[in-house]
């Protein structure tokens, strides 16, 4: 995890990989969140895990969510000053409409792996169309919470070779 941000803070790991994970609407209520399709685990807990394994892989990893769609726009355009090599994303319901959003990734250029908790194909029709899948290296859908560690663990691999 990076030590902080903004003016003052030390990087406790210099030269390190440098991993976002970004979560957008409504995922700040998973655990209690129509549990049939995203499961108990809170992000909270996800997070943990996640920190935890970035921890002992040496790597900074940084978790991001909002609600809003400018607010994640700008955390995206905000990573590449940043140094972020590798994004995991579940954009959530902007999925299935934000231009806005998938133009802000193709900017950055930073690769990044498209996670969703369900298996958004085996719902509603609306949810099959990504404005992601095309541009990220991969997707993963329908693994629950494992599918943002299964994830981490290709960011920590990836070269841009695959
Ligand atoms: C989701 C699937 C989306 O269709 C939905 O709007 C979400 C969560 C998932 O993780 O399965 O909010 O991205």
């Amino acid at each position: 995890m990076r030590s902080g941000q903004g003016q003052g803070s030390h990087d406790i790991m210099p030269g390190a990989k440098h991993i976002l994970v970004i979560n957008g609407p409504n995922l700040n209520l998973l655990g209690s969140r129509e549990t049939r399709h995203y499961g108990r685990d809170t992000l909270k807990a996800i997070n943990a895990r996640l920190a935890r394994r970035a921890r002992d892989a040496k790597v900074r990893l940084v978790a991001f969510q909002s609600n809003s769609e400018s607010t994640l726009v700008e955390r995206i355009q905000q990573a590449r000053g940043q140094g972020v090599d590798f994004i995991v994303i579940n954009p959530a319901a902007y999925t299935h409409t934000s231009v806005a959003l998938r133009d802000a990734l193709a900017a950055v250029g930073i690769p990044f792996v498209e996670v969703h908790l369900s298996n958004i194909f085996s719902r509603e029709p609306f949810r099959r169309e990504s404005y992601f899948s095309d541009i990220a290296v991969g997707v993963v859908s329908g693994l629950g919470a494992r599918g943002y560690e299964l994830a981490l663990e290709f960011a920590l691999q990836y070269s841009g070779k695959r």
